[in-house]
């Protein structure tokens, strides 16, 4: 049976979600770092690093893309998060991991492989690591060096946003294990 909420489906996205230890850490660089003028910090329980945003699906495709990435075989791996970056486009100051592990690459190419098989044209740009700490930021603060983040994944979810008058609420429809084939 469908898990999409009602005939209008449900806008997805496939991420890497921290786990407590994780979110704490992260939640310390956040807080350390000046939130410029007019800018939000993203709220503690949403902070994720997205794989590929798939937008708004109907439950048969979202049935689809759970097969697919069921069947992805990639091994677990780590992050080292140690970089600090700014994206002007959408206004987001982000933490990344300049030199992101082989997997986690692999990971986001096979689930762009998971979009095409379930007729849906994945994003055409590559896949750039990082994780949102701001939003509506139009010009960063004062940059500063992280302390790193050692992140050990063995998971990825599939994510449902949903949009409240007080921000973006995540809620996480599935995990799928990482694991070699
Ligand atoms: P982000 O990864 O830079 O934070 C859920 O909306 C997640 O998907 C967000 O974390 C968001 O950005 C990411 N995302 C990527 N492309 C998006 C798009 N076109 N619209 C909304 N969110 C998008």
């Amino acid at each position: 049976m469908s898990s999409s909420a009602d005939e209008g489906g449900l806008r997805l996205f496939f991420a890497l979600w921290p786990d407590e230890a994780v979110r704490l850490a992260l939640v310390r660089i956040s807080h350390k770092l000046a939130l410029p003028p007019g800018a939000k910090r993203v709220a503690p329980d949403n902070l994720h690093l997205t794989l590929a945003f798939i937008g708004t699906q109907g439950g048969e495709v979202q049935e689809c893309l759970e097969q697919q990435a069921g069947m992805i075989s990639v091994p677990p791996f780590t992050m080292n998060f140690d970089e600090l970056g700014f994206f002007a486009k959408p206004q987001v100051v982000w933490l990344g991991d300049k030199h992101p592990p082989e997997p986690l690459l692999q990971l986001a190419q096979s689930l762009k492989q998971a979009q095409l098989q379930c007729g849906l044209e994945p994003e055409s740009r590559p896949f750039q690591t990082h994780l949102t700490l701001q939003r509506k930021v139009r010009h960063p603060s004062e940059p500063f060096r992280p302390d790193p983040i050692t992140w050990p994944v063995n998971e990825f979810v599939l994510v449902a946003s949903e949009t409240l008058p007080e921000g973006a609420r995540y809620r996480i429809i599935r995990r799928f294990s990482l694991h070699s084939a």
